[in-house]
């Protein structure tokens, strides 16, 4: 599993099912009498959604979109976002919860909360698995988080170094060696 890659376990598989279990508890009470308008951000967040959407019990849709905001280097991002694959249904008059992996400098989310509110959303909330408010650069409104953590490059349950290791069923931190 390449796990030499890894410097620490910073949130355990069963702390990260216990908590995503509560945000879809939350999410299932704020959408109770309402069918929420899933933005799925991929690639990053598919494993939380995975299990977040079996932890809802109101009726609602998933859709996708692909975002692409990191260029030649694995842990840097360009600043440079682009849609590299948009949604295939409009989000006109829907309650729109946009869910994401992780928010750091917040210039993606930035970049998708603009777009998304010229199709005319009834509604946009985000819910993020995990924040780094110590890189925020553009601030981003959060109405759901999983976990706050740290300046530190992490990795597993969807996200990746370079496209490896979205598999691990914890967040792991990458070792320091490995960023430059
Ligand atoms: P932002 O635009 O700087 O907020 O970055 C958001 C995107 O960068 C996320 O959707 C992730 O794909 C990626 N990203 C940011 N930090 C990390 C990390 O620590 N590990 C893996 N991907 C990250
Ligand atoms: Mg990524």
């Amino acid at each position: 599993m390449g796990e030499h890659n890894l410097a620490e376990i910073l949130i355990a598989e069963q702390e990260i099912q216990a908590r995503v279990a509560e945000l879809g508890q939350q999410i299932s009470t704020d959408y109770a009498d309402k069918t929420p308008f899933i933005v799925a951000v991929l690639k990053g967040a598919y494993v939380f959604l995975a299990d977040l959407c079996r932890h809802l019990n109101v009726l609602h849709e998933v859709h996708f979109m692909a975002i692409s905001s990191y260029g030649g280097r694995a842990t840097q991002s360009t600043g440079v976002v682009r849609i590299v694959m948009d949604l295939p249904a409009s989000p006109e008059g829907r309650d729109v919860l946009v869910v994401e992996d992780i928010v750091d400098s917040g210039r993606t989310l930035d970049y998708i909360l603009r777009n998304l509110h010229t199709r005319n959303p009834t509604s946009v909330r985000v819910c993020t698995l995990l924040s780094k408010p110590s890189r925020r650069e553009i601030q981003v409104p959060l109405d759901y988080v999983g976990f706050e953590i740290p300046d530190k490059f992490v990795l597993g349950y969807g996200l990746d170094f370079d496209e490896h290791y979205r598999n691990l069923p914890f967040i792991g931190v990458l070792k320091p060696e490995m960023y430059e």
